[in-house]
């Protein structure tokens, strides 16, 4: 039996024009959402992010500020740059691209953001709440992951999760949101011994490896629900065409939800941005 593929498309579309009540409302008492968006170097995978992030906000009604910075720009620079946005009453958001070049400290920035401005939930301050089950700001990419469980019906309490990957933008988070949500967790990575015993018992699996048709379908429990959180780049000789950490092909003949590369996970994201940022002007505004 073949998996039913989950439409990321269709949800993210779903939930956008269900914000727009929500920032005509805020834009009609004089609190039309900020977003500032910075960029430091010239990674063209994070030009094309940064660019679809500015884009969206449009779309959305939010107002949104690209900075962009040369990779070898001083990091007193963007510190001092992050303070001004801080005190900006147009700005309710504010993100930094990630990676960041070596040698500016990437904790040292996300720190400098104010808290209730840290619409991608990276702040020491945002994580501790997360960890402690009352979120303010949930990091992006599994926040998108969580309504698509909501969106599908899919029920966590005691399930046994298996997140492949322990980033602090995907595995960690949703780690913490799966937790939160009642399921049994275990975060695999590089070091995990024997990692296909692992994935063979999830009820949920979350691959965030980062590596092309990483996950096979032999490392799959039937009937699971299997979130690709993948973005890869495939070589010209393999036709260059975007693809995700799991074989869908072969996956979906043994899964019972999935999520495809693109079209999953990924317009998801970049909606839960939105909503954090409009979330952070409601805030903002006292409602
Ligand atoms: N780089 C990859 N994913 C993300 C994200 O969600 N937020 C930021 N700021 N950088 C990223």
């Amino acid at each position: 039996m073949s998996a039913h593929s989950i439409d990321g498309k269709a949800l993210a579309e779903e939930l956008r024009a269900s914000f727009k009540a929500r920032v005509a409302a805020l834009a009609a008492r004089g609190h039309r959402p900020g977003l500032a968006v910075l960029l430091v170097g010239e990674d063209p995978a994070s030009q094309v992010y940064v660019r679809n992030k500015v884009a969206a906000c449009e779309a959305a009604g939010i107002f949104s500020q690209k900075l962009v910075y040369p990779a070898d720009v001083e990091q007193g620079v963007v510190l001092a740059k992050i303070g001004e946005l801080n005190a900006d009453p147009h700005i309710h958001g504010i993100l930094v691209q990630l990676p960041l070049p070596r040698h500016v400290d990437e904790k040292a920035v996300l720190e400098a953001i104010a808290p209730q401005k840290d619409v991608d939930g990276f702040h020491a301050e945002n994580v501790g709440a997360l960890a402690q089950g009352q979120p303010r700001f949930i990091p992006c990419t599994p926040y998108g992951v969580m309504k698509m469980f909501e969106a599908n019906g899919v029920d966590l309490t005691g399930k046994d999760a298996v997140i492949i990957g322990r980033s602090n933008i995907v595995g960690k988070p949703m780690a913490l949101l799966l937790i939160n949500a009642g399921a049994t967790v275990t975060v695999c990575h590089s070091k995990t011994r024997d990692l296909a015993a692992h994935t063979r018992r999830a009820d949920i699996l979350v691959a965030a490896v980062g590596k092309p048709r990483f996950v096979t379908a032999d490392m799959v429990k039937p009937g699971a629900v299997v979130i690709d959180v993948g973005i890869n780049r495939l070589p010209p000789e393999e036709g260059g065409k975007l693809c995700g950490d799991v074989d869908f092909a072969a996956v979906r003949e043994v899964a019972s939800l999935i999520t495809p590369v693109p079209g999953g996970v990924g317009p998801m994201t970049i909606t839960m941005l939105l909503a954090n940022t409009i979330e952070a002007a409601e805030r903002e505004a006292g409602q």
